[in-house]
């Protein structure tokens, strides 16, 4: 765009939004610029921070008409790169499209504009008793638009499912400015497309989703969690399998090694949670309306497989065993900037994936360290790999082909962004690949929103 067209652009845009909104300046727009873990960063027109959804759709139309690309972006905090600007875009900030509306007891719903944070949502309803189906630790800035748009996961898809799983209504604004309403709530409703959940793994490219029905959950009373000590990932999984099979107030199984747990402590200076290291750790979860203390022990107790294990079952001991899981995404970027493989493998596939990562890291990248942890009940595995000196698409290369190989996803909760765009091709077959295209292509045909993601430019 040659300097008029743009200085006539930006006075556009401020005149939908008020010049506060419109930020150009270099210092002001770099948080908006550089994704969460420091490896992705663009340079935008300007960003922008519409406060409601006539704004928004005023803004696309605008950049509709000037062909200005237009990447969405909530808390920044997505690890595939999904929401730092392309080359001339600007950046549609959400974070002014907090509501946080009343909730509706009876139906357990409540509407939120997507900006709204996650800690905001739990905070409005779990006075309520209600709570929202899925949390992560990204939850202070993670926003519902980007929950949704990334179809995240978290710690508890075990017993309520993915991001898309709590989405009962949406709101949008497409690609030629148009608002599309779809909040009946209706819990069966077979009228055709499930428009509403197409967005569900949209990653920014379809529309930008401003409002957005949430189907709550009841909140549990009482939490009990369990750090276990176990020898390796196969006895975990085995414990897992018995624990899902007799103890329904099972919500979260999350794995993590000792590596792992060593630095995370470091970081963050806690104790050791045990008095002696084991290989692997599965941490457990167990809630309900009554305490599901002695059920979780009754299950534990008897398993001779267990090394070690500690419990807690108060607010703070709770939340201390979680730091414990919670820690690493920071306690890896402490280190450098980290390549992130988030991915999946069929669960009988997972102990022999994990045990061949290392052989396949050391012939890429000899140097680099290596820290995982991750889902296990989804066989969700978070590979990342810190201190690569070396080539870094060589490297996602070589561990997403086996995971490839294994039958398994190359991003199972994280989304794929910019960070694994180039690998689509080999993860979905040539119709669906063919079929989310002309899904693209039919909302978007002028492709304004999020170039270069989940398609590669
Ligand atoms: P952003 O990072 O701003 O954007 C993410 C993507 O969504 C981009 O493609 C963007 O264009 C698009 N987008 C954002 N808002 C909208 C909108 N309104 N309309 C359309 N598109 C939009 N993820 C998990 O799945 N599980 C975890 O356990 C987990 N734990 C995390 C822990 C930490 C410490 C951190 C930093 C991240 C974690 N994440 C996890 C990743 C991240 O929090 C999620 O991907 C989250 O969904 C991103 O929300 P956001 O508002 O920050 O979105
Ligand atoms: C997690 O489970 O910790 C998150 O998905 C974040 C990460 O992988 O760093
Ligand atoms: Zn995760």
């Amino acid at each position: 765009m040659n300097p008029p067209a743009r200085d006539a652009f930006i006075a556009a845009l401020t005149k939908i939004v008020g010049p506060t909104h419109v930020i150009t300046d270099p210092s002001m727009r770099a948080s908006y610029e550089t994704d969460w873990t420091g490896r992705f960063s663009g340079q935008a027109l300007a960003v922008v921070r519409p406060k409601n959804t006539a704004q928004v759709a005023a803004v696309v139309s605008l950049c509709g008409e000037h062909g200005v690309p237009l990447v969405p972006q909530g808390g920044n905090t997505g690890l595939v790169g999904g929401a730092v600007p392309s080359e001339g875009s600007i950046v549609l900030s959400t974070t002014r499209l907090n509501n946080v509306g009343t909730v509706d007891e009876v139906a357990a719903q409540v509407a939120v504009g997507a900006g709204a944070t996650l800690a905001a949502v739990q905070a409005a309803v779990r006075p309520r008793g209600l709570d929202v189906g899925v949390d992560l630790a990204s939850r202070d800035s993670a926003t519902i638009g980007g929950l949704i748009a990334t179809n995240a996961g978290g710690e508890r898809v075990l017993r309520y499912g993915s991001m898309r799983r709590q989405v009962v209504g949406l709101e949008a604004v497409l690609a030629d400015g148009t608002v599309m309403k779809h909040m009946t709530g209706l819990t069966k409703d077979n009228t055709g497309y499930d428009l509403v959940r197409l967005f569900a793994g949209s990653e920014g490219t379809l529309a930008i989703i401003t409002t957005v029905l949430l189907q709550l959950v009841p909140l549990p009373a009482k939490r009990t969690v369990a750090l276990i000590g176990l020898a390796d990932v196969a006895t975990a999984q085995s414990v897992l399998t018995g624990l899902r099979l007799r103890l329904p107030q099972l919500t979260a199984a999350e794995l993590f090694f000792d590596a792992g747990l060593e630095l995370v402590r470091e970081h963050a200076g806690l104790s050791a949670p045990m008095p002696d290291r084991h290989p692997v750790y599965l941490l457990v979860e167990a809630a309900d309306v009554s305490d599901p203390t002695d059920a979780l022990l009754f299950q534990l107790e008897k398993d001779v497989r267990i090394r070690d294990a500690v419990l807690a079952n108060d607010t703070k001991g709770v939340a201390a065993l979680w730091d414990y899981r919670e820690g690493h995404t920071e306690a890896v970027s402490a280190l450098g900037t980290p390549i992130k493989l988030d991915v999946a493998v069929p669960a009988a596939a997972l102990p022999a994936f994990i045990a061949a990562l290392p052989l396949i890291i050391e012939k890429v990248a000899p140097e680099a360290q290596m820290f995982m942890w991750g889902h296990l009940a989804e066989s969700n595995l978070h590979v990342n790999l810190v201190n690569v000196n070396g080539d870094a698409d060589r490297l996602t290369d070589a561990v997403l082909d086996i995971v490839i190989r294994s039958g398994g996803s190359i991003s199972a909760e994280h989304g794929v962004g910019r960070a694994k765009a180039a690998w689509l091709e080999r993860a979905r077959s040539a119709p669906e690949l063919a079929a989310m295209r002309s899904i693209k292509v039919a909302l978007d045909p002028r492709g304004i929103f999020n170039p270069g993601v989940l398609f590669p430019e």
